[in-house]
Protein backbone atom coordinates (compact mmCIF):
# COMPACT_ATOMS: atom_id res chain seq x y z
CA UNK A 1 0.00 0.00 0.00
CA UNK A 2 0.91 3.38 -0.83
CA UNK A 3 -0.22 6.46 1.07
CA UNK A 4 0.41 9.87 0.33
CA UNK A 5 1.08 12.67 3.42
CA UNK A 6 0.70 16.26 3.53
CA UNK A 7 0.37 19.08 6.24
CA UNK A 8 1.49 22.63 6.98
CA UNK A 9 3.75 23.97 9.29
CA UNK A 10 1.90 23.24 12.79
CA UNK A 11 1.76 19.65 11.94
CA UNK A 12 5.91 18.85 11.01
CA UNK A 13 6.58 16.89 13.94
CA UNK A 14 3.15 14.84 14.12
CA UNK A 15 3.90 14.18 10.01
CA UNK A 16 7.14 12.61 11.14
CA UNK A 17 5.43 11.38 13.84
CA UNK A 18 2.76 9.68 11.59
CA UNK A 19 5.30 8.58 8.78
CA UNK A 20 7.29 6.25 11.04
CA UNK A 21 4.18 5.22 12.31
CA UNK A 22 3.12 4.48 8.61
CA UNK A 23 6.47 2.78 7.34
CA UNK A 24 6.30 0.70 10.64
CA UNK A 25 3.23 -0.62 9.65
CA UNK A 26 4.77 -1.51 5.72
CA UNK A 27 3.24 1.00 3.72
CA UNK A 28 5.25 3.43 1.17
CA UNK A 29 4.55 7.18 1.77
CA UNK A 30 4.85 10.00 -0.34
CA UNK A 31 5.53 13.01 1.32
CA UNK A 32 4.72 16.00 -0.37
CA UNK A 33 3.69 18.42 3.01
CA UNK A 34 6.09 21.11 4.58
CA UNK A 35 8.94 20.09 6.66
CA UNK A 36 9.68 23.92 7.78
CA UNK A 37 8.36 25.41 10.50
CA UNK A 38 8.12 28.88 8.45
CA UNK A 39 4.44 29.47 7.81
CA UNK A 40 2.52 27.19 5.23
CA UNK A 41 -0.17 28.09 3.11
CA UNK A 42 -1.95 24.46 3.85
CA UNK A 43 -4.01 24.41 0.28
CA UNK A 44 -0.75 23.25 -1.29
CA UNK A 45 -0.39 20.02 0.55
CA UNK A 46 -4.57 19.64 0.58
CA UNK A 47 -3.66 19.61 -3.49
CA UNK A 48 -0.98 17.82 -3.52
CA UNK A 49 -2.27 14.85 -1.86
CA UNK A 50 -5.91 15.33 -3.10
CA UNK A 51 -4.19 14.62 -6.79
CA UNK A 52 -1.94 12.08 -5.74
CA UNK A 53 -5.15 9.92 -4.50
CA UNK A 54 -7.84 11.16 -7.33
CA UNK A 55 -4.70 10.09 -10.12
CA UNK A 56 -4.77 6.58 -8.39
CA UNK A 57 -1.38 6.92 -7.91
CA UNK A 58 -1.60 6.65 -4.29
CA UNK A 59 -4.03 3.96 -2.46
CA UNK A 60 -5.24 7.07 -0.15
CA UNK A 61 -3.57 10.04 1.75
CA UNK A 62 -2.99 11.55 5.53
CA UNK A 63 -3.52 15.26 5.65
CA UNK A 64 -2.52 17.29 8.89
CA UNK A 65 -2.97 20.87 9.44
CA UNK A 66 -4.17 22.42 12.75
CA UNK A 67 -7.08 21.55 12.94
CA UNK A 68 -7.40 19.13 9.77
CA UNK A 69 -10.12 21.42 8.35
CA UNK A 70 -8.59 24.11 5.97
CA UNK A 71 -6.00 21.26 4.23
CA UNK A 72 -9.22 19.02 3.88
CA UNK A 73 -11.30 21.49 2.66
CA UNK A 74 -8.42 22.09 -0.14
CA UNK A 75 -8.47 17.89 -1.06
CA UNK A 76 -12.22 18.37 -1.21
CA UNK A 77 -12.15 20.29 -4.04
CA UNK A 78 -10.05 17.73 -6.22
CA UNK A 79 -12.97 15.39 -7.77
CA UNK A 80 -13.16 12.13 -6.71
CA UNK A 81 -11.85 13.33 -3.28
CA UNK A 82 -13.60 11.87 -0.40
CA UNK A 83 -11.46 13.74 3.01
CA UNK A 84 -12.55 13.44 6.30
CA UNK A 85 -11.28 15.22 9.37
CA UNK A 86 -11.33 12.61 12.13
CA UNK A 87 -10.43 13.52 15.87
CA UNK A 88 -11.07 9.98 17.36
CA UNK A 89 -10.92 6.61 15.65
CA UNK A 90 -14.74 5.91 15.90
CA UNK A 91 -15.31 8.67 12.85
CA UNK A 92 -12.10 7.83 11.10
CA UNK A 93 -13.32 3.83 10.91
CA UNK A 94 -16.99 5.03 10.09
CA UNK A 95 -15.40 7.52 7.18
CA UNK A 96 -14.35 4.22 5.29
CA UNK A 97 -16.79 1.89 6.21
CA UNK A 98 -19.66 4.14 5.29
CA UNK A 99 -18.18 7.27 3.47
CA UNK A 100 -15.37 5.47 1.35
CA UNK A 101 -13.07 8.24 2.26
CA UNK A 102 -9.91 8.19 0.80
CA UNK A 103 -8.28 10.99 2.65
CA UNK A 104 -8.03 10.97 6.25
CA UNK A 105 -7.58 13.94 8.26
CA UNK A 106 -6.93 15.44 11.55
CA UNK A 107 -5.53 18.66 13.34
CA UNK A 108 -2.09 18.66 15.12
CA UNK A 109 -3.70 21.60 17.21
CA UNK A 110 -6.34 18.76 18.51
CA UNK A 111 -5.14 15.55 19.02
CA UNK A 112 -1.62 13.77 20.39
CA UNK A 113 0.35 11.37 19.32
CA UNK A 114 -0.70 8.41 20.57
CA UNK A 115 -4.52 9.48 19.28
CA UNK A 116 -3.33 10.18 16.08
CA UNK A 117 -1.89 6.86 15.52
CA UNK A 118 -5.09 5.28 16.53
CA UNK A 119 -7.07 6.92 14.00
CA UNK A 120 -5.00 6.04 11.16
CA UNK A 121 -4.53 2.55 12.16
CA UNK A 122 -8.77 2.53 12.58
CA UNK A 123 -8.56 4.09 9.37
CA UNK A 124 -6.39 1.47 8.00
CA UNK A 125 -8.28 -1.30 9.32
CA UNK A 126 -11.70 -0.49 8.23
CA UNK A 127 -12.81 -1.56 4.86
CA UNK A 128 -15.75 0.29 2.51
CA UNK A 129 -18.98 -1.60 2.72
CA UNK A 130 -21.03 -0.39 0.07
CA UNK A 131 -24.19 -1.56 -0.10
CA UNK A 132 -27.29 1.12 0.73
CA UNK A 133 -23.43 3.51 0.87
CA UNK A 134 -23.09 3.14 -2.07
CA UNK A 135 -26.20 5.23 -3.21
CA UNK A 136 -25.04 8.07 -0.89
CA UNK A 137 -21.52 8.41 -2.05
CA UNK A 138 -22.75 8.42 -5.68
CA UNK A 139 -25.15 11.34 -4.79
CA UNK A 140 -22.43 12.87 -3.58
CA UNK A 141 -20.38 12.11 -6.52
CA UNK A 142 -23.67 13.68 -8.77
CA UNK A 143 -23.38 16.81 -6.63
CA UNK A 144 -19.73 17.00 -7.49
CA UNK A 145 -19.63 16.49 -10.77
CA UNK A 146 -23.05 18.23 -12.16
CA UNK A 147 -23.74 20.46 -9.52
CA UNK A 148 -26.86 18.59 -8.73
CA UNK A 149 -28.50 16.02 -6.80
CA UNK A 150 -30.72 13.68 -8.20
CA UNK A 151 -33.89 13.00 -5.80
CA UNK A 152 -33.53 16.47 -4.16
C1 LIG B 1 -2.69 27.70 10.61
O1 LIG B 1 -2.60 28.73 11.56
C2 LIG B 1 -4.07 27.07 10.69
O2 LIG B 1 -5.04 27.96 10.24
C3 LIG B 1 -4.10 25.79 9.89
O3 LIG B 1 -3.13 24.92 10.36
C4 LIG B 1 -5.40 25.00 9.92
O4 LIG B 1 -5.82 24.77 11.23
C5 LIG B 1 -6.47 25.52 9.07
O5 LIG B 1 -7.56 24.95 8.96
Amino acid sequence: MKLAIGNDHTAVDLKRTICDHLSARGVDVVDVGTNSTESFDYPLSGYRVGTLVASGEVDGGVLICGTGVGISLAANKVPGVRACVCSEPYTAALSKRHNNSNIIAFGARVVGDEMAKLIVDSWLDASYEGGRHQRRVDLITSIEQTGSCPGA
